[in-house]
């Protein structure tokens, strides 16, 4: 199988994008873009103290010109940001660009990811069900609009899932 596009994978924090997208690298060959990552070591900062330095508008702003960059690139896993979609000329940038998977996953699966970790500036004080919940039900309508294809993740190793969305991209002739 070879890849002309990016394959985008959005969800919410915690949802694994980032492991999903090296399990999906190992298996294409193509090269892996972990957003939050790359925007990490651009500014010097972490993610806290980029929000808190700077505010989120301007982390948003350094958002969406990393994926206008990396859209415009060779074929690329990216890992995206959970709040990439919330601009609409993201989510536009990448439906143009390639095909946009979207990873859910329960309130409770998420809490168990995140819980102890303080690396996510919009999920400190909410590490609880209730709160996650809260914050996906607003999120998911955004996924949905920008998904070309939807993968549940709970109780699935990142290896499975992988191969999952390749054999959906399979059938989609993506
Ligand atoms: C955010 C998700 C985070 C990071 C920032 C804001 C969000 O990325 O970009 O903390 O608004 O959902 P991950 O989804 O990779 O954790």
């Amino acid at each position: 199988m070879t890849f002309e596009k990016h394959i985008y994978l959005i969800g919410f924090m915690g949802a694994g994008k980032s492991t999903v997208a090296k399990a999906l690298s190992k298996r294409t060959g193509l090269p892996v873009v972990e957003m939050d990552e790359e925007l990490v070591r651009r500014a010097g900062m972490s993610i806290n103290e980029i929000f808190a330095a700077k505010g989120e508008g301007t982390f948003r702003q350094m958002e969406s010109a990393l994926l206008s960059e990396t859209a415009a690139g060779g074929p690329a896993i990216v890992s995206c940001g959970g709040g990439l979609v919330k601009d609409e000329n993201n989510v536009k940038t990448m439906r143009q660009s390639g095909t946009v998977i979207f990873l859910t996953a329960t309130p409770e699966t998420i809490l168990s990811r995140v819980l102890g970790d303080h690396s996510r500036p919009l999920l400190e004080g909410k590490h609880d069900i209730a709160s996650i919940a809260e914050m996906i039900a607003e999120r998911a309508p955004l996924y949905e609009r920008a998904a070309d294809q939807k993968t549940p993740v709970d109780g699935k190793t990142p290896d499975a899932i992988a191969d999952e969305i390749l054999v959906d991209l399979k059938e989609e002739n993506c």
